[in-house]
């Protein structure tokens, strides 16, 4: 039989000469072989042997505006011709962080950086530094980037994670430094009576909670209702912050971001990849009291990148593409994705596969499970993964490009054409499955 993935498969031998794994990043090194990629057009990807793919892993969020949406391209090809970075202030820079105050509820100050995990790290040391104290408390199963400090209780096994009521910290990492626990509270998530009980377990030490506002690293599971309130609630009568993670959900769920779309405004929020449409770009929005320390509060933040133009003119051309007309792309994205995730149901069910689908348009997750419901992290340890996996692989066969943990992100420039496709690759998909 021949392989449809030589031509990478032979890439990555090579590259496995020069590149630890092969690879840029180990999160890519998966099955069937981590493929090389040549071009992409709107929704499609093409790879080094001439496979093409309807793409729902969007270069894992960023490419919020499909490949080579005109208004970026025009943008960047511009910027591409003059400088690409000052290590100083230029035009574009508070035209972006205008853009954000007039469409995120929480900004009323933004400080840009370059990765998800950059900003975390600058959102925690403000909430310690407002707060003068220690912990932030997070929930497992969330992800808030691979440094020392927040790579904690992301993944982990049953036992690792200890019990419900008091969850042990679970380090991500070899050479993660041990103390790291010492300034992390863990919580289970989506019930408030675990984060109350956290807070009395570590008196006057919490400085903030973090979250993602959807639990979108573990399986796209939405908050209950009420749940993001009573965190904004429990967060004020404690005297901590409260940090929305909206690296994924910002400029996805809604313009304005999950706190927009649940009303609920957090202090401080981090932004990454949507708002660069596909360059680098990652930010802190927050409310000045808290945002100023960088400047007169002792706070240090620094970044030979930060702000630079080159990712500022990307933001600049999709902020205006995602902010017309009341945020238009964003809600007919988010629509599609709903149709989408109706036709895996119907065209799982059909072929007696129980799936569980959840999360909202523009980003959820196919579980292989029997539960009718997923609130928590420790809900999707009992997914089926070996069927996972096999349905990942007869996608990808199938010309469907999908995360190795079963998410799927919708971009503005998805249409019917690719939502029809996709369900009769998923009908066939599913078919092919072992029972
Ligand atoms: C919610 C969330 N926070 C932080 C990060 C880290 O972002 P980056 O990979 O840009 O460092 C990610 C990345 O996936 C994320 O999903």
């Amino acid at each position: 039989m021949s392989d449809r993935y030589a031509t990478s498969r032979s890439l990555l031998e090579r590259a496995r000469h020069s590149l630890t794994g092969g690879v840029s990043s180990p999160f890519r090194a998966y099955f069937p072989v981590p493929l090389y990629f040549e071009d992409g057009n709107g929704p499609r990807l093409r790879d080094v042997d001439g496979n093409e793919y309807i793409d729902y892993a969007l270069g894992w969020g960023p490419n919020i505006l499909g490949y080579k949406h005109p208004a970026v391209v025009e943008a960047v090809t511009r910027q591409a011709r003059g400088v690409h970075t000052y290590g100083a202030q230029h035009r574009i820079e508070p035209e972006v962080a205008e853009k954000f105050q007039r469409s995120v509820p929480c900004a009323e100050r933004v400080a840009f950086t370059s990765s998800g995990s950059e900003a975390v790290q600058l959102a925690m040391r403000l909430a310690r530094a407002y707060t003068g104290r220690k912990r932030i408390l997070k929930c497992e199963g969330h992800y808030h980037g691979w440094m020392d400090s927040a790579l904690l209780s992301y993944r982990g096994t049953a036992a690792q994670l200890g019990s419900v009521d008091a969850p042990s910290v679970a380090f991500g990492s070899k050479g993660q430094v041990a103390n790291a626990a010492d300034n992390i509270a863990i919580a289970t998530w989506n019930g408030l009576e675990a984060i109350e009980k956290r807070f009395a377990d570590f008196p006057g030490e919490i400085a903030a909670v973090i979250t993602e506002p959807v639990l979108c690293n573990s399986g796209c599971i939405m908050p209950e209702p009420g749940f993001l309130e009573g965190l904004r609630e429990i967060t004020r009568r404690h005297g901590a912050l409260l940090i929305f993670d909206e690296v994924i959900t910002g400029f996805r769920i809604d313009v304005g971001g999950a706190q927009k779309h649940f009303g609920v405004t957090p202090d401080l929020a981090t932004f990454g990849k949507a708002i660069g449409a596909g360059m680098p770009l990652s930010a802190v929005a927050g409310w000045p009291d808290i945002m100023e320390m960088m400047m007169t509060g002792g706070v240090a933040f620094g970044g030979t990148f930060n702000g630079n133009p080159m990712s500022l003119a990307a933001a600049n051309a999709a902020l205006d593409v995602l902010m017309a007309n009341d945020g238009a792309a964003l809600v007919k994205a988010n629509r599609l994705g709903c149709l989408l995730q109706d036709g895996l149901r119907n065209a799982a069910a059909k072929n007696g596969i129980p799936v569980h689908i959840c999360g909202f348009g523009t980003a959820f997750s196919i579980h292989f499970t029997e539960l009718a419901e997923m609130r928590t992290y420790r809900d999707m340890l009992g997914d089926n993964k070996e069927r996972l996996t096999a349905y990942i692989r007869a996608m990808l066969d199938e010309g469907i490009y999908l995360l190795p943990d079963g998410r799927m992100y919708v971009s503005c420039v998805h249409g019917e054409q690719e939502i029809r496709e996709t369900v009769s690759a998923a009908d066939r998909a599913f078919a092919s499955l072992p029972r």
